[in-house]
């Protein structure tokens, strides 16, 4: 499995994230945790919305930024674990928070600021780092941790190379 080495997308805009976004869930499997990098308005809640897109969570379950209640949940063909940890500080406050727990789960859990977990990272995890080259483009860089997202890197390969291809 040595072949998993990061996988670094050009820089793509909104549409392009979405189609990722659409590609990216035809992959996930119960108990998949994504983390997710990058600065204030990198477009870190703005890819969960799009992953929640193509999880039939119902229009009533609104998906917004978790920022202020650590963790939202939601319901769809997973269930949806969305925590924001930017108000934290590192591992010790995530426990304290009480959300250690919701990183062994059954369904899929998408965490904004994930540096704050520290020791506390999952044993697998697809890391998704978001880079911002300019106002309408973002650089993904995508890197499989653990043999349940290493399986996946020939299609995580195929996917960016669809989405590449796809007119911004
Ligand atoms: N190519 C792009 N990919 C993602 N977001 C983009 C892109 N171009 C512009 N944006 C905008 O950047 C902002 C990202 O905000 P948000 O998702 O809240 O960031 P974060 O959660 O990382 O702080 C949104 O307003 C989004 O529309
Ligand atoms: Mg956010």
């Amino acid at each position: 499995m040595s072949s998993a080495y990061p996988i670094r997308t050009q820089p793509i805009t909104l549409r392009q994230l979405k189609f990722f976004a659409q590609k990216l869930s035809a992959l996930f499997e119960p108990g998949d945790t994504l983390l997710l990098e990058g600065g204030l308005g990198a477009g870190k809640t703005t890819f969960v919305q799009f992953i929640a897109g193509n999880l039939e969570i119902g229009n009533d379950q609104y998906v917004s930024s978790p920022s202020f209640s650590l963790l939202h949940e939601y319901s769809g063909t997973l269930q949806v674990f969305h925590m924001d940890l930017y108000r934290l500080t590192d591992e010790d406050d995530v426990e304290a928070a009480g959300l250690l727990d919701y990183l062994e789960h059954h369904g899929l859990c998408l965490i904004e600021w994930p540096e704050r977990l520290g020791t506390e990272k999952p044993d697998n995890y697809l890391l998704i780092e978001i880079n911002i080259p300019d106002s309408e483009h973002r650089t993904l860089t995508l890197t499989a941790c653990g043999p349940s997202w290493k399986k996946r890197h020939s299609k995580l390969i195929s996917i960016v190379d669809q989405m590449n291809q796809q007119i911004a």
